[in-house]
């Protein structure tokens, strides 16, 4: 894994010179900010398009120094990362440099993990020491098995996930030791080979047939697709085209810069917690149906529609905001979800394997009425990367409970490419945002008898 850390500019906040240098056209990257309050100026230094929020401390009226309000983060930069680039408004995603059309087009779910983690491609001999690697720790302790058994039959999918990633924490307690890095290469090759196991035995769970152990004569996604689907056959033979769908459909997912889930990542990361624990916090929040949990709820969204009649009934609901459009929108893509492009053309290749799933009708109906629709169009809401997954997961079999779990599988090695940076990066601090107190200041306890 890199160990590469950026090295922090030195902040600068000196108050504008008397002669006005630093004010309007001075060619300095840097704020000019007049407190209206105390008529006095300051000069902020500018960083690659930020200026550093504990700046604007020294801006103080009565010694309470200024600070930025920003519910969601939708203007606050939390870190520095080199991990994956994100253009909005041009619809482009690149990890490590490398766009995702060309990812998804000629690599595979394993070399796009390695390429997150370690920032280059691998050779040969790299890629197949790292797949070795993976391999070769599939296998859960049997005691996970118990642990997974003990959730009621119709546990959700996602919850059995969440829990027992945690509970491996307390099967590899040297995975606190995070300033080690080969203690955190060991967990990061555990934490990518175990995802899919722990996903398919969730999986068996709900459907009551008995866990299957990993293959590791099978590819990463070959072995998974045993371990969800094989019944009493020596072994399990999965079409390659769904095989190559399934790996486009991790490649797809496998990281997105800042997002919500990857926040909770490194938020709780940054407590130096081992990475068990830090994983397990994006996995609940990639769990909520605003962020990984849309594409079950496109699916349900779907069936509830039931025909293209109702699309518009549908569509007038969504505008008088009695709901949402789900698989419609993004913090970030302001004009197409790169993802989804790629998704739609991977729902053909499927579809030629599965037969077309009915519901593609309304989901093509529906995209096509909201594209044109002003509500939507002045909004900027296009379809996003879970508004076709989901088709696709259904063509192969998935209930939609487990479609978020897929998600989180592709997402691991994203995780952990941000975690890794995370814990190397010596500017990082343990997250802990500030408030605005809107409550009571001081008053006395009230006895029972006087309330
Ligand atoms: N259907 C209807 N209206 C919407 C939708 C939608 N899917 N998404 C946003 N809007 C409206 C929203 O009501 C608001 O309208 P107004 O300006 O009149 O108040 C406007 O568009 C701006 O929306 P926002 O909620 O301020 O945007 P956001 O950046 O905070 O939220 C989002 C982004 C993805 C949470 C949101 O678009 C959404 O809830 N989409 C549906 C859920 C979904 O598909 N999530 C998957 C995201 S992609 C996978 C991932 O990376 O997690």
């Amino acid at each position: 894994m890199t160990d590469s850390t950026t090295a922090a500019p030195a902040p600068r906040t000196d108050p504008v010179a008397a002669d006005g240098s630093g004010a309007a056209g001075s060619g300095r990257d840097s704020l000019t900010v007049t407190d209206n309050r105390t008529g006095q100026t300051y000069e902020l230094e500018i960083t690659d398009g930020t200026i550093r929020a504990a700046d604007l401390k020294q801006i103080s009226v009565g010694g309470q120094g200024l600070a930025t309000y920003d519910p969601g983060f939708v203007n606050t930069a939390s870190t520095r990362s080199a991990v994956t680039y994100i253009d909005g408004d041009a619809g482009i995603l690149e990890y490590r440099g490398y766009p995702i059309e060309q990812l998804a087009e000629h690599s595979t779910f394993l070399e796009v993990a390695y390429l997150l983690l370690n920032g280059e491609l691998p050779t040969q001999p790299e890629l197949d020491a790292f797949t070795h690697d993976v391999t070769i720790h599939t296998f859960l302790h049997e005691n996970v098995r118990q642990l997974m058994q003990g959730f009621r039959y119709d546990a959700h999918p996602m919850g059995m996930l969440m829990s027992s990633v945690s509970a491996l924490s307390t099967f590899y307690p040297d995975a606190n030791q995070i300033s080690d890095p080969e203690n955190r290469k060991r967990q990061i090759t555990r934490l990518i080979a175990k995802m899919p196991t722990l996903g398919a035995w969730a999986f068996r769970h709900n459907q009551g047939k008995p866990y299957v152990y990993p293959d590791n004569r099978l590819s990463y996604v070959e072995n998974f697709l045993a371990m969800l689907f094989k019944m009493s056959e020596p072994t399990y033979e999965a079409d390659p085209r769904l095989v190559k769908a399934l790996d486009v459909l991790l490649i797809l997912h496998a990281d997105h810069e800042q997002n919500c889930s990857t926040n909770a990542v490194r938020s709780v990361g940054s407590s130096q917690v081992d990475p068990y624990s830090a994983i397990a916090a994006g996995i609940g929040a990639l769990y909520g149906p605003l962020h990984g949990g849309a594409n079950e709820s496109v699916l349900k969204m779907l069936r509830r529609i039931g025909t293209v009649d109702n699309i518009p009934g549908f569509i007038e609901g969504v505008k008088a905001g009695k709901e949402k459009l789900m698989g419609f929108g993004h913090r970030v893509y302001k004009n197409f979800d790169p993802r989804a492009t790629i998704i739609k053309k991977a729902c053909d290749d499927v579809f030629e394997v599965t037969g077309v799933n009915p519901l593609l009708e309304i989901a093509q109906q529906l995209e096509k009425i909201a594209l044109e629709d002003e509500y939507f169009v002045k909004r900027k809401l296009y379809p996003n990367v879970d508004f076709y997954s989901g088709l696709i997961y259904e063509a192969l079999q998935f209930p939609p409970e487990m479609f978020t779990v897929l998600f989180a599988i592709g997402r691991t090695p994203g995780w952990l490419a941000q975690w890794s940076e995370l814990v190397q990066d010596k500017e990082q601090k343990i997250a802990r945002p500030k408030q605005i107190y809107t409550g009571y200041r001081t008053r006395d306890f009230v006895p029972m008898t006087e309330r």
